[in-house]
């Protein structure tokens, strides 16, 4: 639609200019001492909300952090898409790693270089900015909700409460999130399905208190030398998890949708030199693209006990303790998961040490029906921006609201991102393309175009 793209063009540089300003807001939400910043970000996007056209803007409070709700009814008649986005961000440590401050955004060959930049903050922006050309230009082919929410990164406890209280004001035909990866800008491709996660957290104490390693060392138990063993215990010599029905309700594709996964174009040479890598691992029988899509894996996320200052300390730590999340897939239950996991780590635990096992957050996968018809405009939105068809693939990652959006509001969701797997999400030097940025916000009237014409 030409409408569409002379406003797009003449309003280009604001654009940026807008998501630069929100990306210089450190709204990291798992670190109580940013919670000024959170809020001063929601308060900034219900600004734009509100100058994008959107009606009803309002911050919604909740037990942690707030909630950005906004919406534009042109005739009830018609399908209503509700937008969800996150404008909370991960911390941004190790600092010393960023080659630019993470909330001073740089722009260096084409990519915008923050804290945010692609998860979410320049995601859902496309959002805001695609309302913004289809309000102004009054051309809003279905009614939109947007719901930007402050605690995706920390699990968002607080909006499944949000969203069995709201369910009148969020009423919708489809949920549509710009939050995960495609291949590329030449190989677009569309997440049919998240993993589910299960995060916990794992203490084991030996003695009473730390001791000499000298004196004592050799005839106590360390806790730290039994953590790691029982950990390195949980994958056998193919990588298989070891916990005792972990598998159990893991739904198995047919060869026919392996195939269909594995026909999207990998370069294994290039991913493993993109990670300074020599060799890849992973569960034997499945591919990188299986692995990362379709299989659930266990991961440390970190691990601690002792001395870890500067210089040296010669001692033997009474407790050592670690951050071990497991990714899930359809059918697996992460509440399931997560007892299996701690029947498991108590009982292998030698009488040498005591364990204390908790349960942090979890979440359940998703698939998302490609038959929908919402599935097929975000196909066919693809199709005009980027003259040619998008490729399905799973995403490794967890947007665990999606689920409750099926289980509470009845909605299938429609993961349209436009990130890169490469954009550094939750590492040092997260970026985001300016190409995907721009490209992003052409696509998505496209979206609301299609799914309005298919809805009748
Ligand atoms: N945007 C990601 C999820 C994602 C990334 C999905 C890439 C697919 C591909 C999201 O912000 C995220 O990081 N989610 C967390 C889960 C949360 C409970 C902390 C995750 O996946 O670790
Ligand atoms: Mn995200
Ligand atoms: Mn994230």
């Amino acid at each position: 639609m030409q409408v569409w793209k002379d406003y797009q063009v003449t309003h280009k540089d604001r654009f940026l200019e807008e998501l630069l300003e929100l990306l210089r807001i450190p709204s990291v939400s798992a670190d109580s001492s940013f919670s000024k910043d959170v809020k001063a970000c929601a308060e900034a996007v219900k600004l734009r909300l509100q100058e994008a056209g959107a009606e009803k803007v309002e911050i919604c409070p909740t037990a942690g952090h707030p909630i950005v709700y906004g919406e534009k009814i042109v005739d009830p008649a018609l399908p209503t898409v509700l937008v969800y986005g996150h404008y909370d961000v991960q911390p941004a440590d190790p600092l010393e790693l960023w080659h630019s401050g993470p909330f001073e955004p740089v722009i260096k060959e084409e990519k915008i270089y923050a804290r945010g930049s692609a998860d979410d903050k320049g995601q859902f922006y496309m959002h805001v900015k695609a309302f913004e050309t289809m309000a102004k230009t009054g051309t809003l082919p279905c009614n939109i909700k947007f719901m930007i929410e402050g605690e995706e990164e920390v699990g968002s406890a607080n909006l499944g409460v949000f969203i069995r209280d709201n369910k009148e004001k969020l009423k919708a035909d489809v949920v549509l999130i710009s939050d995960t990866a495609m291949l590329s800008l030449e190989n677009p491709s569309l997440d049919t399905g998240l993993r589910g996660l299960s995060y916990m957290e794992v203490e084991v104490t030996g003695p009473n208190r730390d001791l000499h390693s000298g004196v004592y060392g050799g005839a106590v138990a360390n806790p730290a030398t039994i953590l790691c063993k029982m950990i390195a215990s949980m994958h056998d010599e193919n990588n298989h998890i070891t916990i005792p029905g972990f598998y159990d309700k893991v739904q198995e594709l047919t060869k026919e949708e392996r195939a269909a996964l594995n026909a999207a174009p990998f370069d294994e040479a290039e991913y493993k030199a993109d990670l300074g890598v020599d060799e890849l691992w992973g569960e034997k029988g499945y591919t990188t693209i299986e692995r990362t899509g379709i299989r659930p894996t266990l991961e440390v996320n970190g691990i601690w006990g002792g001395y870890t200052g500067e210089g040296s300390k010669t001692v033997l730590p009474s407790k050592a303790s670690a951050k071990i999340s497991m990714r899930l897939v359809p059918n697996q239950d992460w509440k399931e998961i997560s007892a299996l996991f701690q029947a498991h780590f108590e009982k292998i635990a030698p009488k040498s040490v005591k364990v204390k096992v908790t349960t942090h957050h979890g979440g359940s996968p998703y698939v998302t029906p490609t038959d929908h018809i919402a599935f097929k405009a975000a196909s066919e939105a693809i199709k005009s921006t980027f003259g040619k068809g998008p490729i399905p693939m799973r995403g490794g990652g967890s947007i665990p609201i999606v689920a409750l959006f099926e289980k509470e509001l009845g909605l299938k969701t429609i993961l349209m991102g436009f990130g890169l797997d490469s954009d550094n999400l939750h590492s040092p030097n997260e970026k985001y393309g300016l190409a995907n940025f721009y490209k992003g916000i052409e696509t998505i009237p496209y979206f609301h175009k299609y799914f309005a014409e298919m809805s009748k």
